[in-house]
C-alpha cells in the first residue's frame, strides 16, 4: 500500500512504531476541508456610545440587529466595551456594577446582576459580549473627553474570579484590553496566556465557552503568539490601535469624523496571512463603517477591505441610525460569503501595477476561487489589471469574472481582466477558475509491526518534517489532510525552516473515520524546495497528519 522513498527513522513512542517519510508528488487528496469557525459577526458599543454604555442602549442595539435585519444576514453578537463597571469589588473582590444603569429586567431578576442583560440578548436569539483589561486599570481614565472613566475597571489579580463571573452571567465573549497593562509595563505575551489559562478554567468550571478576543494593538506582534497562549489559543487579537476615538452623539466629540486614511492603515496593518487560519483570527479593530466622516463609497471599500481579510465584521455605528444604504452595504450577501468563507483565510497582495494599484486575492473554499480587491489608493482613476496566473489560477479562457458589489458577471476570458478604478476606490470581484499545479508531499508511512497504520500520529515529543518544500508563491497556501479520532478540537504546531511559525486547530473527524483537510497560508522564505515544514504536538493525542499539499 505505501511506496517507499528515502526513508529515514525516527524512533517512536511505542517500541514497535517507526516513522518513515519522504515526500513525494502525488495527485491532491480529496480530503475535504473541515469546517471551521468563521470570525464573529456583531456589533460594540465602544465607537458610538464609549463610555455611557447601559443596559437601555444594549438592548435597543440588540433590538435593531433583528428588525434591522442585520441578524438574518448573520451579525449575532452584541458587545458591552469599556464603560460597563466603575472599578468598585465588594469585600470579596466581586465585581459591583451602577444598580441603575443595569436594572432588573424580568421577574425574579436584581438590579446589578449582568447576567440580567445577557439573558435579554440571548432571549432575542443574540449573543453577548462583555470587556475587561488585563491589568489593573481599563482605557477609560485615559479620555476624559469620553463620558466618566473611573481607575480600577481591570482585571489583574482577579483573573480566575472575574472570567467565572463572566460565565457564571452567561456572556458568551469577552474582549480583554491592554491599557492597565501597557502603563505597568506588562509583557503581554505573559499577561494574555495567563488570562487563557482563567479563561480555560472558567469554561471547565461552567461548561460555558467564552470566545477570547485580545486587544493590545498589535503590540509585541501579538499574531506570533496569540493563536498559542499558554497553550490555550485566543480567537481573534487586534492587529493595530483604534481607527477612531467614540464619537457619541449630544457630547463635547460629536463633531469627530471618522478618517478613511484610518481604515486603510488598520487594513494594512492587519495583514499577517501566516496567523490566520482554522479560527483564528486578525482583528483591525470595530468597522467605523456608518459613523460620521465616510461617503458611502469609502464605506463600501471599508465593507470589501474587512472581507477580504476575513476580519471579524463589528459594527461601531448606533444600529438604531443606520441609513439604508449603510445597511445594505453590511448585509450584501455576497460580501459577507467573502468574510466568513470555510478556509477562514486572509488576502494576500498578489500584485502591484504601481504604486498605490494593488491587486489583493483571498483564496476562498471553492476549489478554483478566489476574492479579487483592486485597490487603487491613488488621486487619479487607473486601470488595474489582474493575471490569473498571478491568483494560481491555470490560464484559461473559462475563467469568469463577477463584480460583486454590482452582483453583476463581468465575461469569461484567458490571462487577465483590467478594469478602471476610481480614485480612492475599491473593485471587488469574484474570479472562477481552475486551480493550478498543486504538489503534495505525502509521508510514507508508520509501520507497525501488524503493518496498518497509513496515517502518522503526532507524537508527544516528536517532530514530523516535510522536507524539500517548494510553493508558487512566497506566502504559500498550504491544504494539511489530517485524520483526528477524537471529540474534540486537537492541535499541532507548525514551523517553518525551524523557526515558531503557528498553531493550527484540527477539528475532529470522527465520522466514518474519514480523512479532513484544514488549510494555512505560510511564509516559505526559502527559494526552490529547500523550506522544511515541521509538525509537532504537545500533547498526547491521536491527532495524524496524512500528507501537505502545496501550490
Ligand atoms: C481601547 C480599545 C478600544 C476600546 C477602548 C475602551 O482604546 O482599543 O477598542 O475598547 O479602549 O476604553
Amino acid at each position: 500500500m505505501f511506496k517507499f522513498g528515502d526513508r529515514k527513522a525516527v524512533p517512536g513512542a511505542l517500541a514497535l512504531v517507526i516513522v518513515i517519510w519522504c515526500a513525494s508528488v502525488q495527485a491532491q487528496s480529496t480530503a475535504k476541508q473541515v469546517s471551521i469557525p468563521p470570525p464573529p459577526l456583531g456589533w460594540s458599543s465602544w465607537n458610538s456610545f464609549s463610555n455611557l454604555i447601559n443596559s437601555q442602549i444594549a438592548l435597543d442595539q440588540a433590538k435593531a440587529m433583528i428588525s434591522s435585519g442585520m441578524a438574518k444576514a448573520g451579525y449575532r453578537t452584541v458587545n458591552i466595551d469599556e464603560g460597563w463597571w466603575l472599578g468598585h469589588r465588594d469585600d470579596h473582590g466581586n465585581i459591583v456594577v451602577d444598580h441603575k444603569a443595569w436594572p432588573a429586567l424580568a421577574p425574579g431578576e436584581h438590579a446589578g446582576d449582568m447576567g440580567n442583560i445577557v439573558r435579554a440578548i440571548h432571549h432575542l436569539g443574540l449573543r453577548a459580549g462583555i470587556y475587561t483589561d488585563a491589568g489593573q486599570d481599563g482605557c477609560g481614565t485615559f479620555s476624559p473627553d469620553l463620558g466618566p472613566g473611573y481607575p480600577g475597571e481591570g482585571s489583574e489579580n482577579h483573573y480566575d474570579q472575574d472570567f467565572l463571573q463572566f460565565a457564571r452571567w452567561g456572556f458568551d465573549y469577552v474582549k480583554v484590553d491592554w491599557c492597565g497593562g501597557d502603563k505597568e509595563n506588562l509583557d503581554p505575551a505573559v499577561q494574555y496566556a495567563e488570562i487563557a489559562r482563567s479563561i480555560a478554567r472558567a469554561e471547565t468550571i461552567t461548561g460555558h465557552k467564552l470566545y477570547f478576543s485580545i486587544c493590545n494593538w498589535g503590540k509585541n506582534s501579538p499574531w506570533t503568539w496569540a493563536p498559542n497562549v499558554g497553550g490555550v489559543a485566543a480567537d481573534i487579537w487586534r492587529t493595530s490601535g483604534d481607527i477612531v476615538a467614540p464619537i457619541v452623539a449630544n457630547s463635547a466629540n460629536s463633531g469627530r469624523m471618522a478618517s478613511f486614511p484610518g481604515v486603510l492603515s488598520n487594513f494594512d496593518q492587519g495583514i499577517h496571512p501566516e496567523a490566520q487560519h482554522t479560527g483564528f483570527y486578525n482583528d483591525p479593530d470595530m468597522m467605523v463603517l456608518g459613523m460620521q466622516g465616510l461617503t458611502e463609497e469609502q464605506n463600501r471599500v471599508h465593507m470589501s477591505l474587512w472581507a477580504i481579510s476575513g476580519a471579524p465584521l463589528l459594527v461601531g455605528a448606533d444600529l438604531t441610525k443606520l441609513s439604508a444604504a449603510t445597511l445594505a452595504i453590511l448585509t450584501n450577501p455576497e460580501v459577507l460569503a467573502i468574510d466568513q468563507d470555510a478556509l477562514g483565510l486572509q488576502a494576500v497582495k498578489v500584485a502591484e501595477a504601481g504604486k498605490g494599484l494593488e491587486v489583493w486575492a483571498k483564496p476562498l473554499a471553492k476549489a478554483g476561487e478566489r476574492a479579487v480587491l483592486l485597490l487603487n489608493r491613488t488621486a487619479a482613476v487607473a486601470a488595474i489589471p489582474v493575471h490569473w496566473s498571478d491568483l494560481g489560477l491555470l490560464d484559461s479562457s473559462a475563467v469568469t469574472v463577477r463584480d460583486v458589489w454590482a452582483g453583476k458577471e463581468l465575461g469569461t476570458g484567458p490571462g487577465e481582466v483590467t478594469l478602471q478604478v476610481a480614485a480612492g476606490d475599491a473593485v471587488l470581484l469574484l474570479i472562477r477558475g481552475t486551480e493550478a499545479k498543486w504538489t503534495t508531499y505525502k509521508p510514507v508511512g508508520v509501520i507497525k509491526l501488524d503493518g496498518s497504520m497509513e496515517v502518522v500520529p503526532l507524537i508527544k515529543g516528536h517532530v514530523l518534517d516535510f522536507a524539500d518544500v517548494a510553493s508558487r508563491a512566497a506566502v504559500a497556501r498550504i491544504q494539511i489532510v489530517y485524520r483526528n479520532p477524537e471529540t474534540v478540537v486537537r492541535f499541532a504546531e507548525l514551523r517553518v525552516n525551524g523557526r515558531i511559525a503557528t498553531r493550527i486547530a484540527f477539528p475532529p473527524t470522527r465520522r466514518d473515520n474519514a480523512l479532513g483537510m484544514v488549510t494555512t497560508e505560510s511564509l516559505l522564505d526559502r527559494a526552490g524546495a529547500k523550506n522544511v515544514l515541521s509538525f509537532s504536538s504537545s500533547g498526547e493525542t491521536g491527532l495524524g497528519i496524512e500528507s501537505i499539499s502545496l501550490e
